[in-house]
């Protein structure tokens, strides 16, 4: 029996004819052993932006929002350098608190808090509750430190104490007797006695008189890797658990920024903390830098990926100021050419800082921070799909030349445009290959049906030209969440990017984070809250790909297809398996003849893993199979040179043969 184009199965029970009938799609798929291409080995990656609260509340562990009190109302919510903290008086305490900005502790820091004591009582102070309560757990170690300084005699006692959300109870606490006349750091380890997912971190002092306070920092000590001023754990875990072969930072359009003023600054964001020159963020938030080149480079090396940060092209992003003139897509603003030299000295200050000796002026900085060796920087983004224009490409050009003359080893990785289709995908284009660029950075967001329609984009792509990197993709689904038709989309053409490994050698889904309640941009790929991590299908999706790529490509030849379907096979040479990606995009099972031309008889054991759900419109929690989520199942197969599988309605199957 034939339904829309599909076989359809009559199935009987015991109670005679069946009250259902299941729709099976076909397809052949033939994967010749004897035609291999060798294809990028660092396709998979991750796309990092501070964006939807990535950093500052998110990935960095720092727990105390506006810890160096530097929020403005420049940064879009009616802030101002005391937002987040409150004031605090006990035992017929009183005072009051202000910002002030004489003799701070780093030009960069400039704003700090007063506490004006008149009477100490009980203790004056203040009150922060991080991002919405700070998340404890019993008997773990928190570095907490602040800066501080009296301001007037005599010198003051200061206590910490983390509390429950009330302040009925006192969670952790430490005292620091005396207060010095100049500025000076005190550190405190904490140990609270309850785990709580909403304390706050009370500071008080106990004298007459004025005290200075600054970077009040309270981190967990389990951070990622056990690193200082370091990452989230298990937000972190969850990135590593992609296994990205490269992380792209940090941005986006964070990089060009809101106007030139507003471009990312990588020196603005090393050194000690306390000297980080934070800014405004072009999504509308403050970035302390707390999370800087430095932390993303050692997280790169933690996890063995690439570092790919993207430095501006010399121009803004074409949205400058969209929000105070409207002037969308207008707004692009050129550095003058005067300070194009300097500009371009930053970036090889870049290079120099992660690649050079120790002993050089950048190298020393590194060293300095704790990481003498070189970091390896191998591939530079220059430019975020920028507007094509005159200036960006006269910029572009120089910077482009003055890289590859000094600094011929290392990939550059140019931009086309924010779009896969437009007149500055053209122009980009056109640029690339004027110029001989030796990638370009692609960027598509569209519907999960787009996708499947152009899942032959590269196959015509000219081999000897410009490489691709496809730095932000994600099928969007009506505005929606991941849903399990944009993942499956999105399998679909990572499909294509595996059968053209050779053109595209890297790609990252985007954007990686957002934080619920602060999220600017739908959809992500990784929620979270203060304590929990929410993946999505997609993330589920992109954790199979990166766990199943390969270096070669096998010829892969799909026939008799009815339906959404692409396939595609790998192999790794390290392990020597091979991988085959079968993707159905229907609703309905479909029966598919996998053929593996050059292999004869009984091959070794196969992993059979499935991702799949009946409702293509289905949206993960987050919180895993027992709250109903799609997750992948695995269960051991044999496959023989030829073998029949039966594919789940909307679904990714991954058969990872094994080499041993
Ligand atoms: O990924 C979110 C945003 O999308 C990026 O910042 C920008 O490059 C693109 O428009």
């Amino acid at each position: 029996m034939k339904y829309s184009g599909m076989t359809v199965i009559a199935a009987v029970s015991l109670f005679g004819f069946s009250m259902y009938s299941e729709a099976v799609a076909k397809a052949t798929v033939e994967v010749d052993y004897d035609h291999g291409k060798a294809i990028s080995p660092l396709l998979m990656g991750v796309f990092y932006e501070d964006l939807s609260y990535a950093a500052d509340g998110g990935l960095y562990a720092e727990l105390i929002e506006n810890r160096s009190f530097d929020y403005s109302a420049a940064e879009g919510r009616g802030w101002n350098a005391l937002s987040f903290w409150n004031l605090e008086t006990r035992g017929g305490g009183d005072g009051q608190m202000i910002s002030d900005s004489a003799d701070p502790i780093h030009p960069n820091n400039p704003l700090y808090l007063v506490l004006g004591i008149r009477n100490p009582g009980e203790g004056v102070g203040v009150i922060n509750h991080g991002y919405g309560g700070i998340p404890l757990k019993a008997g773990e170690a928190y570095d907490f430190s602040v800066f501080a300084r009296q301001l007037s005699s005599p010198a003051s006692p200061l206590t910490v104490l983390l509390e429950t959300k009330d302040g009925s109870e006192v969670l952790a606490q430490a005292e620091f007797p005396a207060i010095t006349s100049s500025w000076k750091k005190y550190t405190a380890e904490l140990s609270p006695n309850k785990t709580v997912d909403d304390a706050r971190l009370v500071l008080l002092a106990h004298g007459k008189g004025r005290i200075g306070i600054d970077m009040v920092s309270l981190f967990p000590r389990n951070t990622f890797n056990n690193r200082p001023n370091g990452l989230r754990a298990g937000l972190a875990q969850a990135i590593a658990d992609i296994k990205p072969r490269f992380m792209r930072f940090p941005g986006g359009c964070l990089v060009h920024g809101d106007g030139i003023d507003n471009m990312y600054n990588w020196k603005n964001s090393i050194g000690p903390v306390e000297q980080r020159k934070g800014q405004r963020n072009i999504w509308r938030y403050h970035q302390s830098l707390g999370l800087g080149y430095f932390e993303y480079f050692q997280f790169c090396e933690d996890i063995g990926a690439e570092p790919l940060p993207v430095v501006p092209a010399g121009v803004s992003c074409q949205n400058s100021g969209a929000s105070v003139s409207g002037a969308w897509g207008q707004g692009q603003q050129c550095v003058a050419m005067a300070d194009m030299p300097a500009f371009i000295q930053d970036i090889l200050d870049l290079i120099e800082w992660a690649n050079g000796p120790a002993d050089s002026e950048w190298g020393a900085k590194r060293a300095a921070a704790g990481h003498p060796e070189p970091f390896g920087l191998n591939y530079l983004g220059v430019g975020n799909e920028d507007a094509i224009t005159p200036g960006f490409e006269e910029r572009f050009e120089m910077i482009y030349k003055v890289l590859k003359e000094k600094h011929p080893e290392i990939t550059i990785v140019g931009t086309v445009g924010p779009a896969p289709d437009d007149d500055d995908y053209r122009k980009g284009w056109d640029v690339a290959r004027r110029l001989k660029v030796d990638m370009v950075d692609e960027h598509c967001y569209r519907s999960p049906q787009w996708f499947w329609d152009n899942l032959n984009r590269w196959d015509a792509y000219d081999r000897d030209a410009s490489k691709v990197y496809l730095g932000e993709w994600a099928a969007h689904d009506q505005g929606k969440k991941s849903t399990l038709r944009a993942a499956i989309a999105e399998a679909a053409y990572w499909t294509a990017m595996e059968r053209n490994g050779d053109v595209v050698s890297m790609a990252s889904y985007a954007p990686l984070l957002a934080r619920n309640g602060n999220t600017h941009w739908t959809p992500d790929l990784i929620f979270f809250s203060n304590t929990e991590v929410f993946p999505t299908i997609s993330y589920q999706v992109q954790k199979l790909l990166g766990n199943n790529g390969g270096d070669i490509y096998l010829s892969t030849a799909c026939s008799d297809v009815e339906g959404r379907f692409s396939a595609s096979t790998v192999r790794d040479r390290s392990s020597g398996d091979t991988i085959i990606k079968l993707v159905n995009g229907e609703s309905d099972f479909r029966s598919v003849q996998v053929k593996l031309n050059g292999q004869i008889g009984i091959l070794p054991p196969a992993l059979k893993t499935v991702l799949s759900g009946a409702n293509p419109d289905a949206v993960n929690s987050g919180r895993g199979a027992a709250a109903g989520d799609i997750v992948p199942v695995s269960e051991k197969i044999r496959v023989a040179s030829s073998f029949d599988v039966r594919l789940e309605p909307n679904s990714l199957t991954i058969i990872r043969i094994s080499g041993k």
